[in-house]
């Protein structure tokens, strides 16, 4: 009975400790107006913001559990590591190729179905899409694929 009490006043302590780790999700590049997906390129659909851009653009909005740890830790890598791959606020700044293979991932991403990520949508209900949603995303991001790269064209 003596042990079980150290063992739960070293985890209250732990846990405690836990709390002042707080990687820092302040966004690294910023963009212009022109930088971002939504803000350029016309026609998405509304869900779209609600299902990618707490971890994909400078936009994130932490929910208040992600002001606990150790859940706060793992939704803010999930942000750092979601934004590293691709950012939707500053990916018309991306090179040409780079922005067109992102866009083709996205909707490979969302036809597969393995975005947004499962640990996301479950506690996000907004971000759940159904089959018919993916198929129309998905389709937008191919059409936003061949705008981007049309307005390079134009601009060079
Ligand atoms: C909970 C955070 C989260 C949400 C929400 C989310 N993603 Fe991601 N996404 C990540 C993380 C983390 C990675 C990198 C690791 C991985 O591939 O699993 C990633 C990777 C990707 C990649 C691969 C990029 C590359 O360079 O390899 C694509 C494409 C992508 N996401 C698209 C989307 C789209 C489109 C949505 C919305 C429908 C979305 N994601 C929603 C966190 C998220």
């Amino acid at each position: 009975m003596k042990r079980l009490k150290w063992v739960l006043y070293i985890l209250a302590v732990l846990l405690v400790l836990i709390q002042f780790y707080r990687p820092d999700i302040t966004p690294r590049k910023t963009g212009t107006e022109t930088s971002d997906l939504l803000q350029t390129i016309p026609g998405a659909p509304s869900y779209l913001r609600g299902a990618c851009y707490d971890c994909h653009s400078n936009e994130s909005t932490l929910p208040w559990y992600a002001h606990v740890n150790p859940v706060g830790i793992f939704v803010r890598n999930h942000i750092l590591e979601g934004r590293k791959h691709l950012n939707f606020s500053v990916l018309l700044d991306y090179p040409t190729v780079k922005k067109v293979k992102k866009l083709n991932e996205c909707a490979e991403a969302v036809t597969e179905g393995f975005m947004p990520m499962k640990s996301y949508t479950w506690m996000h209900a907004d971000a759940r899409l159904t089959d018919e949603q993916r198929r129309e995303l998905s389709h937008w991001f191919e059409t936003a694929a061949a705008a981007a790269l049309a307005r390079d064209m134009n601009n060079q």
